[in-house]
């Protein structure tokens, strides 16, 4: 099958959270599979910059809806003899500006965001039929949440031959809302407005007009593909989904075991496999070190790495803390987001300077110290399509502890005397999403973390178990398949 993968972000050039790191090793993965799946991202100045060679395929004249734009191709290195060709829509007025890819440097939504997606979305289905310059044509047109939602609308009204559309859900939290005049101006008919078609609880919504119109739809786990079906988690878009269900199902999501792996990791200080644990002790006292905590093997070391968000759950974070110190033990935090978390969090480091570190930013190579480094992973998520964190925190012998909730059921085991027995534990669940409950389960991993056989045990579980795209990945080409059918 030839698939255009269509995203708004791609590790390394351009990643806010785990969207960037699937769009990268998920193709990657795909390729191996002798998928000819092809990227399409917009062309922000990370992405232009990084690009060590591009060549102009064709330009388009969208007006009135959209300025001007051009589309390049270029070959995007993921990793180390890792490639993925790529298609760069140039667009300097939509694109080239200093921020984030959906915020602005104060973290407000860039008001044009409708636009930059809309032509992201319009370009996709232009190259998915065949209205499309190109001579390559896909198959599949494979869209990853709001951003590229109007791909599937798009590919509807196109009235000749084209695509077939899916859309992976990777996080119903962002929906790409907006008001209804925006239907028009971006070349959408008026009937697309309705309950069957974007309208969305009277605005326009992008991830309701991917998840109406997409031929098939995935979420990044077979829990989350449940739980959005009902109200808690549905964000008003339950009934559609449970409508939908013989087109829904969850492929958890893998990992990057190239770039994740602590036996060639170049970030941490010392390199170590599952029958090298001792050195990872190393790890410890380096990151107590470059956090400015007390050097100290004994002690638990938790840590977390986030956005910070309220889905992410760092107002039980904050709330668990000060207790959590006087176990004892020490947390470390990375982040960055929500300012008023930001703040709160400063606060706490400043009120606990021995035993509690935080650093705001987003930093790629002390969050790989941090997995290697802490004794346990926090991921007090409200919810979590898949969550990646809590595997590769399981790949460096850091167990989990982890809110039971979308994917992190799915790829963390529970310890039990019945999973401890037959070496599967490789983590811990709390199940209330209350201060007490998650302070409970610190202090059951505090409890653990002193029963030194056990920990190994938890540990070299965590460590076996493969996190690979290889099974995922033949997931996504089964489905592409199907589509091809129809
Ligand atoms: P989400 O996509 O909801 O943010 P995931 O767990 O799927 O959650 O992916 C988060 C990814 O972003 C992980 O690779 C994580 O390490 C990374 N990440 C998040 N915040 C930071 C940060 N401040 N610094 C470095 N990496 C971060
Ligand atoms: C999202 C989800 C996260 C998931 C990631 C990649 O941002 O919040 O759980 O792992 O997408 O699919």
């Amino acid at each position: 099958p030839r698939v255009l993968f269509i995203t708004p972000e791609v590790f390394p050039l351009c990643k806010t959270g785990g969207l960037g790191d699937v769009s990268a090793a998920l193709p990657l993965a795909l390729r191996d599979l002798k998928v000819d799946v092809r990227l399409l991202l917009p062309g922000y100045p990370s992405v232009l910059s990084a690009l060590k060679y591009k060549r102009k395929l064709a330009t388009f004249d969208l007006s009135p809806h959209f300025p001007a734009a051009a589309l390049l191709a270029s070959k995007l290195q993921v990793h180390e003899g890792g490639h993925v060709p790529a298609y760069i829509i140039d667009c300097p007025s939509l694109y080239q500006r200093r921020g984030g890819p959906y915020v602005d440097d104060t973290g407000r939504d860039w008001p044009d965001n409708a636009l930059r997606f809309g032509l992201l979305s319009r370009i996709g289905a232009l190259l998915a039929s065949d209205a499309s310059p190109l001579e390559w044509r896909p198959d599949i047109a494979h869209c990853n949440d709001w951003q590229s939602g109007l791909v599937p609308a798009y590919l509807h009204f196109h009235p000749q031959q084209k695509a077939a559309s899916l859309i992976t859900l990777h996080n119903m939290a962002f929906q790409g809302c907006f008001p209804p005049a925006e239907v028009t101006r971006l070349g959408l008919p008026t009937e697309s407005y309705d309950v069957h078609g974007v309208e969305y609880y009277g605005n326009m919504s992008f991830i309701k007009a991917g998840i109406y119109y997409a031929d098939r739809i995935t979420t990044v786990s077979p829990s989350y593909a449940r739980e959005i079906q009902h109200e808690a988690l549905g964000f008003g878009l339950q009934g559609l989904l449970a409508e939908r269900r013989d087109d829904l199902s969850g492929i958890i999501n893998g990992i990057d075991t190239t770039v994740w792996n602590p036996t060639t990791d170049s970030y941490i200080a010392k390199k170590y496999t599952s029958k090298t644990l001792a050195a990872k002790t190393v790890n410890k006292l380096a990151l107590q070190q470059t956090m400015g905590l007390e050097k100290n093997e004994a002690i638990p070391l938790f840590a977390a790495i986030s956005r910070l968000s309220h889905q992410k759950g760092y107002d039980l974070m904050l709330q668990v803390a000060p207790m959590l110190t006087e176990l004892p033990a020490q947390l470390v935090l990375l982040g960055s987001g929500d300012p008023v978390l930001e703040k709160q969090l400063a606060a706490l480091e400043q009120a606990f300077p021995t035993q509690i570190a935080v650093r705001i930013g987003h930093d790629e190579a002390l969050s790989h110290l941090i997995e290697a480094g802490a004794d346990c992973f926090l991921m007090p998520s409200r919810f979590e399509p898949c969550g990646l964190n809590q595997m590769y925190s399981q790949r460096y012998g850091t167990p989990p502890l982890v809110h039971a909730t979308g994917g992190l059921l799915d790829t963390v085991v529970d310890l039990t005397p019945k999973t401890l027995a037959n070496d599967r534990a490789s983590g811990f669940y709390f199940h209330e999403m209350t201060a007490d409950a998650f302070l409970t389960g610190i202090k059951r991993v505090a409890r653990a973390f002193h029963n030194r056989r056990l920990w190994r045990s938890l540990q070299r579980n965590g460590m076996r178990k493969d996190f690979s795209w290889q099974a995922s990945a033949s997931a996504y080409r089964t489905i592409y398949l199907s589509l091809m059918q129809k």
